[in-house]
């Protein structure tokens, strides 16, 4: 670990399925006026609605609703859910939901109170909330495994107009206060969402793990992480209702994301940001987005980290290194990576995302260009990327 770093996450997890009493000792320390919000409608199907409301009531909490939280929330809902939020002076938000309601939630408590513009302070401009200002505190009921969203600061907000999709990372005291983890809340997940998020999860250690050469903790936790992924996906895969593969690929999400992995070193992040400039023009889901430009991404930045994709192929996939160059091996890394993306039947090329050779200029000019990983990509590279993924 050559890296220096304060470590600290403020987030309070209840992990497990003895859901009501987690939800009502998670709630009973909270505010009075709870504004709770949620997606589409999949919590009113599956009994998450009725264990949230029943938990909200026997703690006397007045709540006003906030629902139609769409996947990657345009800033135009974040404006309708401030002004709701500003109206009924809410004290706390509780999402339901997956990454976009609770990156959502995020976003409305730090934006509710400020006066300007909130799409360009905090995510154009990338600024946090000054001390003293008014933050609502927010607290997640996770139905979907993947973003990490539920122990992390990031709140990823989409803006139709400017075709632009940003991430913005706020700092401690925007995290959820709480989390409420329920691995059978995930079981009602359409097939597709579920990899989706299993993608995510993947691509989240994968943006951490391929960068730096030093020995460091972290990338064996990630190594240890990326494994257990693995695994569990095999099995939630040909058998989504088994707990124990649906548990693992959650608390996997949670500790891919939630800031351990990428401690005492530099990161990564191109395939999300090429991933979230494609979902900026196709509004296509997250997870997918990463699957799709994946491949071609690793095989361009290979041959900058052999060292490293080779110990990706020997400690991960378990590829024996007898006999084999470094190059060798490391490509057959990315080989497993990719039939394992097409096992679990994630997208291994964009077009069936909706992306079209017309889009690739601008989709190169949305991505946002990062210089932590092993090559910082020209504007050119970024193309070529993504017409290797058509
Ligand atoms: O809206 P409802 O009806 O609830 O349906 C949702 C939605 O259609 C459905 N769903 C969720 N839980 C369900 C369920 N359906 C049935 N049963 C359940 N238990 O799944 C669909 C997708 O939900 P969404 O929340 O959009 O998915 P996800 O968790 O993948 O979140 C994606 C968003 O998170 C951002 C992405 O960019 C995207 O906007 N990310 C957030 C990050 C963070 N905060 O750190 C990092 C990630 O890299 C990512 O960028
Ligand atoms: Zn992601």
């Amino acid at each position: 670990m050559l890296g220096n770093f304060i470590y600290s996450n403020p987030t309070k997890i209840y992990f497990g399925d003895n859901v009501q009493k987690n939800l009502v000792k998670a709630l009973s320390g909270i505010g009075k006026k709870v504004l709770l919000t949620y997606g589409g409608g999949s919590i009113k199907k599956n009994g998450v609605y009725d264990d949230v409301i029943n938990a909200l009531k026997s703690t006397g909490k007045e709540v006003v609703e906030l629902p139609g939280v769409m996947p990657n929330p345009t800033v135009d809902k974040l404006i309708e859910g401030c002004r709701i939020a500003r109206e009924n002076n809410v004290d706390f938000i509780l999402a339901v939901g997956g990454g976009s309601t609770i990156d959502y939630a995020k976003g409305v408590s730090v934006a509710a109170w400020y006066d300007g513009d909130a799409w360009e302070r905090f995510w154009v401009r990338q600024e946090n909330p000054k001390p003293g200002e008014r933050i609502i505190p927010v607290g997640a009921v996770l139905t979907m495994a993947g973003t990490g969203s539920e122990m992390n600061g990031g709140s990823v907000i989409t803006n139709r107009a400017t075709k632009m999709k940003i991430g913005k990372v706020f700092r401690d005291d925007v995290m959820p206060k709480f989390a409420v983890l329920n691995p059978r809340y995930t079981f009602s997940l359409p097939h597709r969402q579920m990899v989706a998020g299993i993608f995510d999860t993947m691509s989240h250690i994968l943006e951490q793990y391929f960068t730096g050469d030093d020995d460091s903790t972290s990338d064996y936790l990630a190594e240890g992480l990326m494994r257990s992924v693995i695994e569990s996906s095999r099995v939630a895969v040909k058998d989504p209702e088994n707990y124990e593969a649906r548990s693992n690929l959650m608390w996997s999400a949670t500790w891919a994301l939630n800031t351990l992995i990428g401690e005492g070193k530099s990161q990564d992040w191109m395939v999300h940001m090429i991933g979230q400039a494609i979902g900026a023009y196709t509004d296509a889901t997250h997870g997918m987005t990463l699957s799709g430009v994946s491949e071609a991404y690793y095989r361009h930045i290979m041959k900058y980290a052999l060292k490293r994709f080779a110990r990706f192929a020997r400690v991960v996939w378990e590829i024996p290194a007898e006999g084999k160059s470094e190059e060798q091996l490391a490509s057959e890394g990315i080989d497993a990576l990719v039939a394992w993306i097409k096992e679990i039947g994630a997208a291994s090329e964009i077009t069936s995302l909706g992306v079209t050779e017309d889009m690739l200029e601008g989709i190169a000019d949305a991505t946002i260009i990062l210089n932590g990983g092993y090559k910082t990509l020209t504007r050119d590279e970024v193309i070529e990327i993504l017409r290797q993924s058509l």
